[in-house]
């Protein structure tokens, strides 16, 4: 699906915010990363749903180098990447309804946008789509009237409408509490799985990646630190990894070895080898 050859990305008056990081993704692959503030996550993650140029370095989609892409196959390119941030970017004024309809902006002329602002087209697969995330009776309710947790699930409502090939979450989970954090994230990895899309997901919890993800990348300095099974992820390459930033290491304290995070909790899916 994804291949990076050397990608590098300098911002003005910065210093390479991507130095060099090639990887491969395959079509229907669950690839986490982690990595401190101010690895590169983000900036990588805007590369991949192609509204960030890379300085260099090369960027093959579906077997198409993104940089011969013109203008409307650019966008047509992008309307098969959703994205999920750690903001939901959803409209709080407007009912849950519109804001999971949103998904289909990309194929929607500006006239049937405006006209399903009135009456929403597609309510019912708004509808089918809140009630796979666990929340049917919210279709009408104000956005800004959810709490975190139930807007993050607007948010993925959305990208299941917009029904792309891949899904980049950007910290999906770092304004919800813990529970709730393993609720979405194993909801993203089974709906993912279930509908054969790519998964790629930056999570600050080292635990929930371990334990959702079959495939770990850590970033560090923006260069690839290492790309592993969870269970070859060891407490030294975390240490490595994270080694400088405090809140970090904290958080490695509570990992030990040889156990798996959150014990029978994690339904490892068919097909993929530990
Ligand atoms: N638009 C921008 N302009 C200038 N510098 C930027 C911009 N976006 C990111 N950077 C810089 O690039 C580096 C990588 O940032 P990035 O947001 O990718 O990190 P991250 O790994 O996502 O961090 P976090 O875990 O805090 O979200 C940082 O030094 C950051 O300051
Ligand atoms: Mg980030």
């Amino acid at each position: 699906m994804y291949e990076l050859r050397g990608i590098r990305k300098v911002f003005a008056g910065g210093e390479a915010a991507l130095d060099g990081v090639s990887l491969a993704v395959g079509r229907g692959e669950h690839v986490a990363f982690v990595g401190p503030s101010g690895a590169g996550k983000t900036t990588l993650f805007r590369i991949l749903n192609l509204t960030l140029r890379p300085t260099a370095g090369t960027l093959v989609l579906d077997g198409r180098d993104v940089a011969g892409l013109s203008d409307a196959e650019l966008r047509r390119a992008r309307t098969r990447i959703g994205t999920i941030y750690q903001r939901q970017n959803l409209v709080g004024r407007l009912r849950v309804v519109h804001n999971v309809l949103a998904g289909n902006l990309g194929r929607w002329s500006t006239a049937t946008a405006l006209a399903s602002l009135v009456r929403p087209r597609g309510a019912e697969e708004a509808a089918r789509a809140l009630e796979q995330v666990g929340m049917p009776e919210k279709l009408w309710a104000r956005t800004d009237e959810l709490s975190g947790g139930q807007q993050q699930r607007v948010a993925i409502a959305r990208v299941l409408v917009q029904n792309p090939d891949v899904i980049l979450a950007d910290e999906p989970v770092s304004s919800v509490d813990p529970s709730l954090a393993v609720t979405i994230v194993s909801l993203l990895r089974d709906l993912s799985h279930e509908r054969r899309k790519t998964l790629l997901m930056n999570l600050h919890s080292v635990e929930l990646a371990l334990a959702y993800f079959p495939r770990i990348v850590g970033i560090r300095d923006g260069r690839i630190h290492f790309d592993l099974a969870p269970a070859r992820v060891t407490r030294e390459l975390l240490a490595e990894l994270y080694a400088g930033h405090r809140d970090d290491e904290l958080q490695l304290e509570r990992l030990q070895d040889g156990t798996r995070p959150f014990g029978g909790a994690c339904r490892p899916l068919p097909g993929f080898a530990e």
